[in-house]
């Protein structure tokens, strides 16, 4: 689409409907706050410039708009004309086609922007409306058309009688205006309805009596839905939901039921991954081919290599390299590598610790700020004991070491490579490499006498 397109994001209302603190089109949608979706959705389309109308909630409007739309102000919210009027300085002497759209439609697609300025340009209209056909036509307004179908106006449900309530087709809020067009039509809107606001869809009954608008009806229904209370944010973030779901489908990744799956948008996921029922991914995860998630697995920032397997399990933002097997019943906290091959098994938190490649930590352990080699063994009901009530300490354990079932590690502490603790050592101080040490605080008995790595010193 060219660049020389302009878009005004409608965002300043409040939301009433929403009851909520937090202003509308922040409200999240998969993960993402509306009004996000829908700047994706413009860049997505090329759009050249993007205006966002900010007035409930500025602040944090602008902020998330920041390097990526100019904000206009609107600080009384008196209608959606008047949320245009106040992007207007900004529109003068731009030219070309403006787009207008409201902030809370985050089901929208880029290449709905594209057709509707392609039909503007098409019929030379003044404005391209977008319309739709969804069973309930709801509190949208309703589009009235004259004679041989031309577009003659749009009724706000709120100002409709019963015959035009009937009305099935209605008004998506979104449009292609010609710019000097809409300029013009703007300071021709008065305030003269049910709810006393400049309403933008008054423009429609000004420029069909010069024959100047054109409707494009939706392919489908669903991607105009405004959220205007919590049942709309929910049946939208449903249809949203089982759209990801379809097209990671498509692209070879088994979701066993989708009903009970809910992966947000910014996730990847590698071919023939196997997505078990009640699993929740969220966040920056990424996860690599062939992973067998769930089922009730909860992901988020998670990164997962090849053949990873995560079973009844919370993962955040840590990295689980190939053939890493969590589960189930893990709760493995940030900042976590666990290194190819390794295990968290059943009732084990792993938190701010790497874990070696091949190290198991099978059963009912508290591992936190350590750093485990590689093939480690760690005993059931093992902890690490990293703070002392002011400070957090580290837990070195080398490779091969083989930690008794019990054994309490009392940080900072080092256990050397080989070693051994015996079931339920307290260890207050390192123990070298190769060595058995056992006992409340734990002493050092003997060289270790068994596995690989007998023969060293
Ligand atoms: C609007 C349309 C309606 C359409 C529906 C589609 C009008 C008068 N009505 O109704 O025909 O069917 O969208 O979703 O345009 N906003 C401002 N400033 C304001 C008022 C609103 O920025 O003073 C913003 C809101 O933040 C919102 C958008 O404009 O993002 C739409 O406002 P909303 O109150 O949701 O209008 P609807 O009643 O949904
Ligand atoms: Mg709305």
């Amino acid at each position: 689409m060219s660049s020389s397109i302009t878009a005004v994001v409608l965002a300043a209302g409040k939301g009433t409907r929403m009851k909520s603190a937090l202003p509308k089109v922040l409200h999240k949608v998969c993960g993402r706050p509306i009004l996000e979706h829908i700047l994706n959705m413009l860049d997505e389309a090329g759009v050249g410039r993007i205006i966002v109308v900010a007035g409930y909630g500025a602040e944090e409007v602008s902020a998330l708009c920041s390097g990526r739309a100019e904000i206009a102000l609107q600080t009384e919210q008196l209608g959606t004309g008047h949320a245009v009027m106040m992007a207007a300085p900004l529109l003068q002497g731009n030219g070309g086609t403006t787009l207008v759209l409201p902030g809370d439609t985050p089901l929208l697609r880029a290449d709905t922007m594209d057709r509707l300025c392609r039909l503007r340009l098409e019929t030379g209209a003044g404005m391209v409306l977008l319309s739709a056909e969804p069973d309930d036509p709801g509190s949208y307004g309703r589009i009235v058309r004259g004679d041989g179908g031309t577009v003659k106006a749009i009724v706000e449900a709120k100002d409709a009688g019963p015959e035009e309530l009937k009305i099935r087709e209605i008004n998506a809020a979104v449009y292609a205006f010609d710019t000097d067009l809409l300029l013009n039509c703007l300071t021709r809107i008065g305030r003269n309805n049910a709810q006393g606001e400049y309403y933008l869809t008054d423009v429609v009954s000004i420029l069909s009596e010069e024959d100047r608008v054109e409707a494009l009806i939706a392919e489908d229904p669903d991607d105009i839905i405004g959220i205007n209370d919590r049942l709309y944010l929910s049946q939208a973030g449903k249809i949203m939901r089982s759209r990801i779901l379809e097209a990671w489908m498509l692209e070879g990744i088994t979701i066993i039921d989708p009903d009970s799956t809910f992966i947000e948008d910014s996730v990847n996921i590698g071919r023939d991954t196997v997505i078990h029922p009640f699993s929740i991914i969220e966040g920056e995860t990424f996860i690599g081919e062939g992973c067998s998630i769930g089922p009730n697995a909860h992901l988020t920032d998670a990164r997962l290599g090849k053949g990873v397997n995560v079973q009844n399990s919370t993962v955040l933002d840590s990295d689980l390299d190939d053939g890493v097997s969590v589960g189930p019943y893990a709760y493995i906290r940030p900042g976590n590598r666990l290194g190819e091959g390794a295990r968290a098994g059943s009732f084990v938190e792993i938190k701010n610790s790497e874990i070696g490649p091949g190290s198991a930590v099978p059963h009912l352990s508290y591992i936190g700020d350590s750093s485990l080699g590689a093939d480690v063994n760690i005993g059931a009901g093992t902890i690490t004991c990293n703070y002392d009530g002011r400070e957090k300490h580290r837990t070195v354990i080398g490779n091969e070491a083989f930690i008794g079932s019990n054994t309490k590690l009392i940080a900072p502490v080092t256990v050397g490579e080989g070693a051994v603790t015996g079931a339920g050592a307290v260890v207050n101080k390192d123990v070298p490499p190769w060595k058995v040490a056992v006992g409340m605080p734990a002493r050092v008995i003997k060289r270790r006498d068994w596995g690989k790595g007998n023969h060293a010193g």
